[in-house]
């Protein structure tokens, strides 16, 4: 394992996760998801986590945010800061306030995030009344619309009537990307934020996220499985492989010099434009197939 970055609390920290370690107990077998996690994030930057399926990467975000599934056996240590507050030394009601107040989270499928029997105005208007200030009903509607201009709904007025099923999924994402804006949080997470989509409509999404996250000052806490999108959309990079961390540091710093041979097989399975292309296609392309 290469050196972790700095895991300081240095007065700029939003978030600082320390010795994360989170153990499941599963029909009497205990296994550790998470284990011995450490990083830091300040005002502003961003850390993409990045590793393949199953090595950990939601569990990670759970244990930190402390939201585990129902009926999860899971056991969760080491420490966690969040805009100044220990997350798990703190209680239940006032950690959903802090998580309410600083912490917009990106759900990889809207659909599930979002109450389908709902307009989507009045989702966002909802988001807007988790606070103990109670404003006006045309005022909440009023910037759940100013919302939906900002993440480029040419008609809000209009769409905010909408189902989620009635939108296409970029659409939803931006809908998403609006609930999680909507409070002005100092961290935003996103879980795998754009596998559900298709490739143009991902980097829309990616860059609407870059765009509220430079007129806000948000942090960014980004989950991947591609290295590529890691590297391009965040400063710095952990990847995870069966819940450790086997390389940490700055994203450019890993992908030109991967230190892991783990990291140089993830950095191996990005698609490039302009590399060789595939053995299979070109055989066919040759026509020598038979
Ligand atoms: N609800 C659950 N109950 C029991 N085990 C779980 C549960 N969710 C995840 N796990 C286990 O925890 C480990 C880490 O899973 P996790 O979902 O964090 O992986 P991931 O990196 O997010 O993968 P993916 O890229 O597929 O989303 C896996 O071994 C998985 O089987
Ligand atoms: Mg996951």
């Amino acid at each position: 394992m290469t050196e972790t970055p700095p895991v300081s609390a240095a007065p700029d920290t939003v978030l600082a996760v320390r010795s994360l370690t989170t153990t499941i107990h599963r029909r009497g077998v205990e296994s550790t998801v998470v284990d011995d996690v450490s990083f830091s994030i300040r005002a502003g930057r961003s850390l993409a986590v990045v590793g393949e399926s199953g090595a950990g990467k939601s569990m990670l975000i759970r244990s930190l945010l402390g939201i585990h599934p129902p009926g999860l056996d899971a056991r969760v240590t080491g420490s966690v800061e969040l805009a100044g507050v220990d997350m798990l030394n703190t209680g239940a009601a006032a950690r959903r306030r802090v998580l309410a107040a600083q912490v917009g989270m990106i759900h990889q499928d809207p659909l599930r995030s979002l109450n389908p029997t709902y307009r989507v105005g009045q989702q966002l208007t909802e988001v807007l009344t988790f606070g103990r200030a109670r404003p006006s009903r045309s005022a909440l509607r009023r910037r759940a619309i100013d919302a939906m201009a900002a993440v480029g709904f040419r008609d809000p007025e209009h769409e905010a009537r909408r189902f989620p099923h009635e939108l296409s999924g970029g659409q939803r994402q931006r809908i998403g990307i609006a609930a999680a804006t909507l409070t002005d949080p100092v961290l935003l997470i996103g879980d795998e934020p754009t596998t559900a989509l298709d490739v143009t409509v991902q980097k829309r999404v990616l860059d609407l996220i870059d765009e509220r996250r430079k007129r806000t000052g948000a942090s960014l806490l980004l989950v991947t499985h591609d290295l590529g999108v890691a590297a391009e959309r965040c400063d710095d990079l952990i990847v995870m492989r069966a819940g450790s961390v086997v390389e940490s540091g700055p994203a450019q710093q890993l992908l030109t010099q991967p230190a892991h041979p783990y990291t140089r097989a993830l950095i191996d399975a990005i698609p490039r434009l302009d590399g060789p292309r595939p053995r299979r296609l070109r055989t066919l392309a040759e026509g020598t197939l038979s």
